[in-house]
């Protein structure tokens, strides 16, 4: 899968299926499940570190995530985001940023949230050769200026700034868009206007592709429940009854039992 396979099927109406993964091990069964492309989100940092937000996510985080990730994904496209403050704070250091998430994880492409604001970011990126996923509507690392987690795009001069924000992003150079928590209506529009691919997360089934993160699918997070998220599996349950049980066993004194023993 590349970049260029976004743009083509976006024109030949092919969906896009994107997920998160975090380790080597995901990657490679989310891989295996055969996805199209793979995002190492900075969610990791809420999901997997437990912090309340994706702000202080680093760089070198990203990177180590990355570079596991990598080793279990074969096929699918393998995008990268950059944490907040790693891109916003100068050209060249987003420049550096990037370049060095493309050199030392083996990604083919990075992602940063901000729409009109990040154009000339996104162009000067692209004109170096590193493919960008632009991400706008709810942009986590902006929790706090927004008020919180909620719907962009309801009102009709948020909406305009949404269509700017997407125009600016595909003509700077961005191969796809993700569309975070905005209306369904608003996302299918967003889509047939921009040359790029929009992958939709909480943005309705008009969008190019979709996006879950890879633990709230599998229902291994079970205390989050947007309105939006559909859980394919439920692992928390499981987790808990598999790991309950072995505690009982090895109580019991029944685990290991002589066909489990040398
Ligand atoms: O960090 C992440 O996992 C993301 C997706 C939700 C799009 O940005």
């Amino acid at each position: 899968m590349t970049t260029r396979d976004f743009l083509v099927w976006k024109a030949a109406g092919r969906k896009i299926v994107v997920v998160t993964a975090y380790d080597a091990l995901f990657g490679r069964l989310v891989d295996e499940a055969g996805v199209d492309c793979v995002l190492v989100g900075d969610s990791v940092n809420q999901v997997l570190a437990g912090e309340p937000s994706t702000l202080s996510a680093t760089l070198e985080q990203m990177i180590y995530h990355a570079r596991s990730v990598r080793r279990g994904v074969r096929r699918a496209l393998l995008v990268v985001d950059l944490p907040f403050l790693s891109y916003q704070v100068s050209r060249e250091e987003a420049l550096r940023n990037a370049g060095r998430v493309l050199k030392e994880t083996g990604a083919e492409a990075v992602k940063l949230e901000g729409g009109a604001a990040m154009a000339e970011t996104v162009r000067a990126m692209v004109e170096i050769g590193i493919p960008v996923m632009g991400h706008i509507g709810l942009t986590p690392q902006s929790v706090h200026a927004l008020g919180g987690y909620r719907v962009q795009g309801r009102d009709e001069a948020t909406a305009e700034r949404l269509q700017r924000d997407a125009a600016a992003l595909a003509e700077a150079g961005a191969f796809s868009i993700v569309l975070e928590l905005v209306p369904a209506a608003l996302a299918a529009s967003l889509t047939s206007r921009v040359g790029a691919a929009t992958i939709g997360i909480g943005a309705g089934a008009g969008c190019d592709g979709q996006v879950l993160v890879l633990p709230d699918l599998l229902g291994l997070n079970d205390a989050f429940s947007p309105k939006f998220l559909k859980r394919y599996a439920s692992l928390a349950g499981e987790v808990r009854r598999a790991v309950g049980q072995y505690a009982d066993e090895v109580r019991a004194g029944s685990y290991p039992d002589p066909d489990h023993s040398f």
